[in-house]
């Protein structure tokens, strides 16, 4: 059965380690962050973006896609279904649709409709009992069309957020979705020990953690991150895997054509990928 994050998260900040947010786009995705969970007796929430969701055919569809592997595979740890970056209107519709946790993303507004609909969104999705993250300072780089400049968030507006009532919150601290350029000036603790300073025990999430070295995720953690979200970093390595299998003329040899086999070296890596993360961020054992 799917949970809010709430939880979690809470007891994520209180041990000094963080749940990995996976991004999900198909059913090959899905398993294998499902089943890495399990194998290591992981936390886990799984992110959908408002286009990803259009691509595995609706949000109808990826609540039904997740249910049915988590009682199929015999999935006991806890499992969130998170909208990742929603806009109002998107957050309505997985409340609606049956996820468990949703990301309202009103950094690209003024601080003061930020607030009202971020308000407003807290009482839905509560009153559903899903969990909600909301943004203060766009993270940079591009993510399915939503482009974002790499702000540092404002530590006050950060409070101002934190204090509606919402579960866990995204600050941008210099992070960016994607790959990072050669030039990247590196996370800005100053910002985060602000921003935790001010928020206290509030979850902080880091976004756009492909590529970010083990050693500043380590101590984002240290200064009260307890989520972070992992998506382009399993596109690569599915991609590589996935290339590597054809490169070789594996799908010319017998029946390797077969999508099950062509698939499988990609879902493969993303697992690896996965525990490599949960490894790093401590989430291990933490079911
Ligand atoms: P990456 O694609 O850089 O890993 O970022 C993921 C993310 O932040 C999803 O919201």
């Amino acid at each position: 059965m799917l949970v809010s994050a709430t939880e979690m998260l809470k007891k994520a900040k209180a041990g000094h380690y963080a749940v990995g947010q996976f991004n999900i786009n198909n059913l090959e995705w899905t398993k294998s962050i499902l089943l890495t969970a399990q194998e290591l007796n992981s936390p886990v929430i799984l992110g959908v973006s408002e286009g990803a969701g259009k691509y595995m055919g609706g949000y109808h569809a990826v609540v039904g896609m997740v249910n049915g592997l988590l009682q199929d595979l015999n999935i006991t740890v806890p499992v969130a279904l998170h909208l990742d970056h929603g806009s109002f209107e998107g957050c309505y519709k997985c409340i609606e649709a049956g996820f468990s946790s949703i990301m309202f993303d009103g950094s690209h507004y003024a601080i003061d409709e930020n607030v009202a609909k971020t308000t407003e969104l807290v009482k839905a999705a509560h009153d559903k009992g899903l969990s909600i993250e909301a943004e203060v300072g766009s993270i940079g780089g591009e993510e399915d069309g939503v482009v974002g400049m790499g702000e540092c968030a404002d530590p006050d507006e950060c409070k101002a957020i934190a204090d509606l009532g919402i579960d866990f919150l995204a600050a941008g601290i210099g992070n960016i979705h994607g790959k990072y350029p050669e030039n990247w000036q590196g996370l800005s603790f100053e910002t985060l020990d602000a921003v935790q300073q001010k928020t206290g025990d509030m979850p902080l999430v880091l976004h756009g953690g492909t590529g970010i070295p083990a050693d500043m995720i380590k101590k984002a953690i240290n200064l009260g991150v307890a989520k972070i979200n992992v998506n382009t970093e399993c596109q690569l390595a599915f991609a590589a895997a996935t290339r590597k299998y054809v490169e070789e003329g594996k799908d010319l040899q017998g029946k390797g054509f077969d999508p099950r086999k062509l698939l499988a070296p990609g879902a493969e890596a993303i697992k690896a990928t996965v525990k490599e993360k949960m490894e790093l961020f401590g989430s291990v054992g933490q079911a």
